[in-house]
């Protein structure tokens, strides 16, 4: 036992803690009675501590290690997702750090939010308790969306946050990296994996379909866990929108007329034509209908009015990236054309459709 502990970097109590609680319970005794690992009780013992230093709580591990349908190797690939995820993080928090460093070295103001930023919260632990109040299954873009699964029976759904978008009649498993987001599925929903989608812990073509609904562009690097999704299943369904198209940022009014910082939130984010390729995918645009039930950030097109409502904003991910400076501005002002009929004057030739096409597709390969 001394020995594990030295070579693991533990003490030997936190050992003996990790015995008594059956999280690893080496069960080899020398002739003097002394604890010895196997093989077997080193791995776990392993992953056990790779899953704390990744700030896994003690129940949480034991849920993960004692998952009887994960072998070591699918365990290193989970393992290796969720570092990535924090590889990026810490990236982000670096590069929050040296922003900050030089705004102060200007002499400029950082604000309250700021300097949160930099603590690097993962972007849905810290917005994803407002998700559930409205953002939910829209049936026009659930039904689409089922269509392209075709007659598969095994689904995979990457970033499945709440499970929007599962279909209820197939054998699904979620994979999501946020314990807020996991914390959040209904009762009795599919079994769900806390894992990234740029290592998935599954073998080849283990699922007929992997599917992942707006969330592709929160992945620290989409092509990877694109490639990732082919690679474990024979078919892939991805919603995500497209970037490619000159003018895209005056598709929607709200990105054209109120929050021109959107272009620097889509400068990051991969091209359609990329994310298609590296996939073999074709692209079929998918219409927002007016009354979307789905609060995405362009649920609201002939609504205008519920941007105006924290609670709606809270949901769409995209007003915590632009900042609060941003956001503010952008309210204040639709809230000012909202009230003298210079939002509806402008948008006149929205008030009698139905659907609109604001650059959300459907990659299917
Ligand atoms: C806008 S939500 C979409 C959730 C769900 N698919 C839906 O349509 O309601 C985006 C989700 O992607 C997850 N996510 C972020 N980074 C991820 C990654 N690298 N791999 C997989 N999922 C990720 C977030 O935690 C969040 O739950």
């Amino acid at each position: 036992m001394g020995r594990v502990a030295e070579l693991a970097g533990v003490s030997v109590r936190t050992l003996h803690h990790y015995d008594e609680i059956g999280l690893v319970r080496p069960l080899g005794r020398t002739a003097a009675g002394y604890r010895t690992y196997s093989a077997d009780d080193v791995e776990r013992l392993r992953e056990v501590l790779a899953y704390r230093r990744l700030g896994f709580g003690l129940r949480e591990v034991a849920k993960l290690v004692d998952d009887s349908s994960t072998d070591a190797v699918a365990h290193l690939h989970r393992l290796r997702g969720l570092l990535l995820e924090r590889r990026r993080r810490v990236d982000a928090m670096v590069a929050a750090i040296d922003r900050e460093i030089e705004a102060r070295a200007n002499g400029l103001m950082v604000t309250p939010e700021e300097q949160l930023e930099m603590l690097g919260v993962r972007l849905y632990d810290a917005i994803g308790g407002a998700y559930p109040a409205t953002r939910r299954t829209e049936p026009r873009i659930a039904a689409q969306i089922w269509n392209a699964l075709g007659d598969a029976q095994t689904v995979l759904n990457v970033g499945a946050g709440t499970g929007s978008y599962e279909p209820g009649d197939r054998d699904v498993t979620a994979v999501e990296p946020s314990a807020v987001m996991r914390g959040q599925r209904p009762a009795g929903s599919a079994r769900c994996v806390a894992a990234a989608a740029e290592s998935l812990p599954f073998e080849d073509h283990s699922f007929d379909v992997a599917m992942a609904v707006s969330t592709v562009h929160h992945w620290g690097d989409p092509i990877a866990g694109l490639r990732e999704m082919r690679r474990v299943a024979r078919r892939v369904v991805v919603l995500t929108f497209d970037t490619d198209e000159p003018g895209r940022q005056d598709r929607f009014w709200l990105t054209r007329d109120y929050l021109p910082e959107f272009a620097a939130v889509l400068s990051e984010f991969p091209s359609l034509a990329g994310m298609a390729e590296a996939i073999g995918a074709r692209a079929e645009p998918v219409p927002v209908p007016w009354d979307c039930a789905d609060g995405l950030f362009e649920a609201y097109w002939r609504r205008p009015g519920a941007y105006l409502e924290d609670h709606v904003r809270r949901a769409m991910s995209v007003w915590t990236r632009v900042g609060p400076d941003a956001e503010q501005r952008a309210v204040r002002s639709l809230g000012d054309d909202l009230r003298t009929g210079r939002w509806a004057e402008r948008n006149s030739d929205l008030a009698g459709l139905d659907t609109a096409d604001l650059g959300l597709r459907l990659l299917i390969a």
